[in-house]
């Protein structure tokens, strides 16, 4: 196994940056296939946090080139950011880090829409992190994106004015929203220019070299399968394929480059934004389930998202949604994390089924009102008392936490081979 896919299979935050940061080591390069700033990527060594949103997570090791694929959306302001926030810690980042030449911009007037948007719809509104992702990808698929090697294109003032014609009429007309002017496009443009072209390149030639060469690729994903615009929970979902797949597209390489599919998830489950969630127990908005395992959840998870800080909604872990996360992605082995923040609970529980007008059903429905109505049902097992955080090896365990453990791959049917124990990169047990 030399090739490995690391992607989210819950609604995201499943701590996919963590395992990212600790499995760079043993890799040559990392590279991100979609999604864009409303990723937020968690990395903890000792007592320092690293927030990514748009660079792989293996920026913080020397000798590992990170890439930023086609499939991304790159926000210039953010991006150059965080390239600033890494360069002030001492991180060599223009010299880690290859843009995607073909990879789209998100415009001032991305955000501008994607706000007046979820302005206008109210309390239907899905709950996005604001930062221009959907009518980025939107205009992708339009035809009408400015990708970055288009900074060099002699059309590009012609295309802005025509996109800025357009969407300053759907901004004042219909959304009755203030519009977004040139200038504020052209301060974006200029960044991009100044800070992101010089690391524009042909990333599937140096994949391919790479390859070649006999090095080890990790392809990092964003969000998380429930939020895959196909296979998710539509419409609430984000705006690319988070799955698997998306990594051959979002970067350009071939179905036979990639060895494994590392799926990983919470030992039990959260969301940020709207949307229906079966296994629900806690959110801000009032819902507290009567054991208050929703709010230990929450509080002893530290959930709050690490982009926008809003509070994550907590429920059981829902095996529903993990073994369609398994089938949909080819999951070879799961990385589960977060098992410390079930240290304590007196039971666990995990969602086996879900039923629906009297019946069972094995597999998530298509249809969100469907998932909306549905009842989990439920495993219960026993909780532990004893402590996990930090453990390194399965003899650390409680006896109940491993059986959680054992029943989950059974369950899903699919091995666990990574155990997170706490937020630290050597909070790990390999199986
Ligand atoms: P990502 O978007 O999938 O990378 O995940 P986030 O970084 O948004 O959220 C995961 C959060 O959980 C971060 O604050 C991590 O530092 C933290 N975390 C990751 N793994 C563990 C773990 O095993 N235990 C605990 N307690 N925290 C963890
Ligand atoms: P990481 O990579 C959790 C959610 C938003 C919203 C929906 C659409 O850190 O796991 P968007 O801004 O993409 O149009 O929002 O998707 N969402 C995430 N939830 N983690 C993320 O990324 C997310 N990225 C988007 O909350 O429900
Ligand atoms: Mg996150």
């Amino acid at each position: 196994m030399t090739n490995t896919v690391a992607i989210g299979i819950q609604w995201g935050d499943e701590g996919k940056g963590k395992i990212v940061d600790l499995m760079a080591p043993d890799v040559d390069v990392v590279a991100r296939f979609q999604g864009g700033p409303n990723a937020g990527h968690t990395l903890v060594i000792g007592d320092k946090k690293t927030v990514l949103n748009h660079i792989p997570s293996g920026i913080l090791h020397d000798d590992t080139l990170c890439l930023i694929g086609n499939g991304t959306v790159v926000d210039p302001f953010r991006l150059v950011e965080e390239m600033d926030m890494l360069l002030a810690a001492g991180i060599p980042v223009v010299e880690r880090l290859k843009i995607s030449e073909r990879c789209q911009l998100i415009l001032p007037y991305h955000r501008a829409l994607d706000a007046a948007r979820e302005a206008a719809k109210g309390a239907g509104k899905i709950g996005t992190t604001g930062k221009g992702i959907g009518p980025c990808y939107e205009d992708k698929t339009a035809r009408r994106g400015i990708r970055l090697i288009d900074l060099t294109s002699a059309d590009l003032n012609d295309r802005i004015e025509a996109n800025l014609e357009y969407v300053n009429f759907m901004l004042t007309q219909y959304l009755k929203a203030a519009p977004v002017t040139r200038a504020d496009v052209d301060e974006a443009l200029d960044l991009a220019r100044a800070r992101l072209l010089p690391l524009a390149a042909d990333v599937p030639l140096i994949l391919q070299k790479r390859i070649k060469a006999g090095e080890r690729i990790l392809y990092e994903g964003a969000q998380g399968s429930m939020l895959d615009v196909d296979h998710g929970t539509y419409p609430f979902v984000t705006s690319s394929n988070t799955v698997a797949g998306a990594a051959l597209a979002g970067l350009g390489v071939g179905p036979g480059q990639v060895d494994a599919v590392l799926g990983i998830c919470k030992a039990y489950t959260t969301r940020v934004g709207a949307g229906p969630f079966p296994t629900e127990l806690y959110n801000a908005e009032g819902k507290c389930d009567a054991e208050n395992a929703g709010k230990h959840m929450a509080e002893k998870g530290n959930e709050f998202g690490s982009t926008t800080g809003r509070p994550r909604r907590t429920g059981w872990f829902d095996a529903v949604v993990v073994q369609h996360a398994v089938r949909i992605n080819g999951v070879t082995g799961l990385a589960i994390t977060k098992m410390d923040v079930l240290d304590g609970l007196e039971e666990v529980k995990l969602c086996v089924a879900y039923e629906l007008n009297g019946e069972r059903l094995e597999s998530v429905p298509a249809c969100c009102a469907q998932l909306e109505a549905a009842t989990p049902v439920y495993e219960t097992l026993p909780g532990w008392s004893e402590s996990t955080f930090g453990a390194t090896a399965l003899d650390q365990l409680p006896a109940n936490a491993l059986a959680l453990l054992r029943r989950i791959e059974a369950v899903c049917d699919c091995p666990v081979s990574m155990l997170s124990t706490g937020p630290d990169r050597n909070h790990i047990i390999h199986l």
